[in-house]
């Protein structure tokens, strides 16, 4: 099935709260239920998403298997770099090429506004994420015992 990438719209309200639950099973995957589960409520994580949407520095892209949203990838600048929040992607849609097309539509994001580098962040023992990201040249350093940087260059294409 074709892979489509396009922009949450931010006057559909299904989008938004599919997103933020999205946000929180993102959470719980990584940090696992009983550190994540409760973290955070519903309406944080929505206002969350929103937030994203109502700022230029910002955006929220959403990933398609022909019509159906099964992924998700927060965008913000944070000091002059790219930065990738929470990339998703559902179980039932995984190792068929979506994340990688919303990465490289992330970066084309980035570009656009003239960013020099792409980061993200993400738990240390996230060997998914580390092998998608490494694959496309993202040099991964350790920040605490929770996190580790994942940071490329973006180069002219
Ligand atoms: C990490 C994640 C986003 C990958 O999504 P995906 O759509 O399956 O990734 P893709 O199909 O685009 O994979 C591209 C490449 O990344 C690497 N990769 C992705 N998942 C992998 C896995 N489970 N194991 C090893 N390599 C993996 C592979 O090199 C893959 O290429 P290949 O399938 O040709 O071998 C997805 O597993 C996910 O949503 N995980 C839970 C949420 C999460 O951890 N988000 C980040 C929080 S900071």
């Amino acid at each position: 099935m074709e892979i489509h990438v396009r922009s949450l719209d931010p006057n559909a309200a299904d989008e938004v709260a599919l997103v933020a639950a999205r946000m929180r099973e993102t959470i719980v995957e990584v940090l696992g239920k009983a550190r994540g589960g409760s973290l955070y409520d519903a309406a944080f994580l929505e206002s969350r998403v929103r937030e994203h949407l109502d700022r230029d520095d910002a955006a929220v892209l959403l990933g398609l298997l022909g019509t159906t949203i099964v992924s998700h990838v927060i965008l913000r600048v944070e000091d002059e770099a790219g930065l990738f929040g929470t990339l998703y992607v559902a179980p039932d849609a995984r190792r068929l090429g979506v994340a990688g097309a919303l990465v490289g539509a992330g970066e084309a994001w980035m570009r656009e506004r003239r960013l020099s580098r792409a980061r993200t962040y993400t738990h240390p023992a996230n060997a998914p994420l580390h092998a998608l990201f490494g694959g496309r040249g993202y040099v991964l350093s350790p920040i605490s015992p929770d996190f580790v940087k994942l940071e490329r260059p973006l180069g002219a294409s």
